[in-house]
This record gives C-alpha cells, structure tokens and sequence, in this order.
C-alpha cells in the first residue's frame, strides 16, 4: 500500500518540524545548530507518534477489516477468540469489525434458512402431487373402464364404483389433511380450550374404532385403574382427532395382540398413553415418523391407505398445548405413543355428568 502509516508518518512529521524549526527561526538570538536540535527532535516525536497510533490503532484494524471480509468471501463465519471478545472493546475499529462479521453470519443463515425452506417446499409439492396422483388415477381407471362398456355387467359396475368410490374418500381424506397441517402451520386454527373428561373422549375414540380392530382380530383395551372421569385443559376435539390418529395406527400396525388406551395422572398433568403390540419401528426411523410423508414401509403403508400425515398433524396439535409426543418402540415387539396434558377444572355437576356418560357407554358395550 503506498499510503501507509510509515508515509503518513514522514510526511506529518516533515511538515511538524518545518513548521517548528520556521517558528523558532523568528525568535531573535536562536543558533542554527538549536534550531537544527529542535527540528530533529519534533520531526523524530512526531514520526513516532503518528506512526504508533496509525500501526496500531487504525491501520492495525483496518487490515483485520480486510482479513474479515476475506473470510467471509471464503464462506468462512465462524468467530476468532479476538472477535468473540470484540463486543466488549472500546475502540470502535474493533466493533465494527465485530459488526461487520456478525451481519455476515446472519445474512448467510438467512441464505441457508431460504435454501432448506426451497429444497423443503420442492420435495413438499413433489409428495403432494404424487400422493394426490394415486387416487386420482385410480378413480379415473376405473371410472374409463365403466365408461368403456363395464357399466353394462351389474356385477362389475357395482365393484368398479366401489373402488372409484374409496380412492375419492382417500382423497377427500387426504386434501383435509393437507388442509389442517396447512392451517395449523400457519396460526389459521387457533385451539379452543375447554376443561373437559379425556376418559370420556378416549372411550368415545374406542367406540368408533373397534369395529376396525375386531376385523383384525384385535382387541381394543381401555386402561381400567381410572374408572373415574380425569378433567384436562385442552381443545377436547383436536385431542380427539389425536387419539383417533394413534388408535388408527396401532390398528392399522399391528397385526396380532391388542391395543390400550390408558392414563397415568402425576401432579397436575395426566400422561395419555396408546400402546400396541404390533410391528413397532426401527430406532433410526423413530425422529423421522412425524415429518409429513414419512412411512418407515412405504409398501405397506399404501396396503393400509396411508399417506404419512396423520402423526404429523398429532404433533402439531400436541405442541400446540405445550406438550411433547413421545414414542417407544421396539421392532417385533410394540410401540407406545405418549403426551402430557394439564389436568382441568371440573364441578360436581360435570363429574356427575361424566361418571354418567361412562356408565352409559360401558352398557352399550
Ligand atoms: N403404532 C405404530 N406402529 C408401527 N409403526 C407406526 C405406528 N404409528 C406410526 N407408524 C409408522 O409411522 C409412519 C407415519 O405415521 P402416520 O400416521 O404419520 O402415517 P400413516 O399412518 O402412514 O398415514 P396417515 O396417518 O396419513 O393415514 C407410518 O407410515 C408407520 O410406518
Ligand atoms: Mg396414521
């Protein structure tokens, strides 16, 4: 660099000495070899001075400016020790090095969010028009195939309509599902709590699904050491499409044995817990389970008619009350999927009500 502190230096202190020396010149009675003293010796103070603060304060810290943008350059963000304890310093050639560095970081997490965010929306929309295509090209098979003189055997007309019939419900399914994640991403649903019997929701969810299990040949078990109404604060109907969602899994994969519903109260939270005794899931596949599309066999997931959305939706809801899903599960053996709720307020009136409502349901069995 051709203006650098030792120029700066000479140059300030060549012009300090002249100005010195011309000054002392006007002083009557001054010897040359004085004025000599004098101009060397402010010229030599002068260097020094300037040329110290310029090495060492700026010129110092605007090389580490430089050296900073070069890493940045290089995709290099990570923070040296001196950069680290910048924040802090008093010199602002310091700090704004920091800055510099610290805006960097964050504009280049920024770019990497965006870039995951767009890998993450392409395999989104690739899944959705594949999982959207299957039903799709199903109904249109069979319908066509109606259309192309089928309809005129009962008996095939009556099969064919059927199965064109299932693939529009699992679509039906499907586009609403896509529509609750959507809308739960994106704050739409606003959770609508209320103090209500989760055995009561849990007996309800039973009731709907056993007919699924006992074509299985499974059995559905409700945990019996609380035969009393358990009062939670929660939104009663997504935690009813919850445990829908985990009774229909543990149906749906498990292939001998049974499934239990059951509760363990601590404190003032209630653990509810839906366990099974089927095919369970490999240990590396356990965190993947609640991303959207995910199914550990996909083969035999689509047998069953899944589409890998279900748990995602669970653990949305579930976070929404401030929970965590929790699963165990070993592979041959079972899987047990828990979660937390705070256990609500309930009036003599509501628990009347409840024990009477449990009763009811227990007749009817
Ligand atoms: N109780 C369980 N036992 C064994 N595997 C399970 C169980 N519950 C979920 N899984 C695995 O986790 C995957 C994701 O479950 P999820 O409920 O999200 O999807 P799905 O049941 O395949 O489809 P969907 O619920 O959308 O109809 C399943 O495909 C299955 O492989
Ligand atoms: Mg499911």
């Amino acid at each position: 660099m051709l203006f650098n502190s030792r120029v700066v230096a000479l140059i300030l202190a060549i012009v300090v000495a002249g100005v010195t020396t011309a000054f002392l010149s006007l002083v009557p009675d001054v010897t040359v070899q004085s004025l000599l003293v004098a101009g060397l010796l402010s010229f030599a103070a002068t260097y020094l001075l300037v040329f110290v603060t310029f090495e060492f304060l700026v010129f110092k810290e605007i090389g580490e400016i430089y050296k900073v943008l070069n890493k940045m350059r290089n995709k290099d963000f990570s923070f040296t020790e001196s950069e680290e304890d910048a924040s802090t310093s008093t010199n602002p050639l310091k700090r704004i090095n920091r800055e510099i560095l610290t805006f960097g970081v964050n504009r280049n997490k920024e770019i990497e969010d965006l870039r995951k965010l767009e890998v993450f929306r392409r395999e989104f929309l690739a899944d959705v028009s594949h999982e959207l295509k299957t039903p799709v090209f199903a109904a249109q098979g069979f319908v066509h195939t109606l259309l192309d003189g089928a309809v005129d055997d009962k008996k095939v007309r009556k099969r064919f309509l059927k199965r064109a019939a299932k693939s529009l419900d699992n679509l039906d399914s499907l586009i609403h599902d896509l529509l609750t994640l959507s809308q739960i991403e994106t704050g739409e649903i606003k959770m609508h709590f209320e103090h209500f019997d989760i055995v009561v929701t849990a007996r309800e969810v039973i009731d709907q699904l056993e007919n699924k299990a006992e074509k299985k040949g499974l059995t559905i078990r409700m945990d019996t050491s609380y035969p009393d109404p358990i009062f939670v604060h929660a939104d009663a109907i997504r935690i009813y499409r919850v445990l829908v969602n985990l009774v229909s899994n543990a149906i749906k994969y498990t292939d001998k044995g049974s499934i239990q519903v059951g509760f363990e109260v601590e404190d003032d939270m209630v653990q509810v817990f839906v366990r099974d005794t089927g095919v369970g899931i490999p240990p590396e596949d356990l965190d993947r389970i609640f991303e959207r599309f995910f199914r550990v066999d996909k083969s035999r997931s689509k047998e069953s008619g899944g589409t890998g959305l279900g748990l995602a939706i669970v653990k949305h809801v579930v976070e929404a009350h401030n929970a965590n899903i929790n699963v165990v599960s070993t592979v041959n053996e079972g899987s047990n999927f828990s979660f937390k709720l705070p256990i609500g307020q309930s009036t003599a009136e509501m628990e009347e009500e409840a024990k009477l409502e449990l009763e009811m349901m227990s007749q009817d069995r």
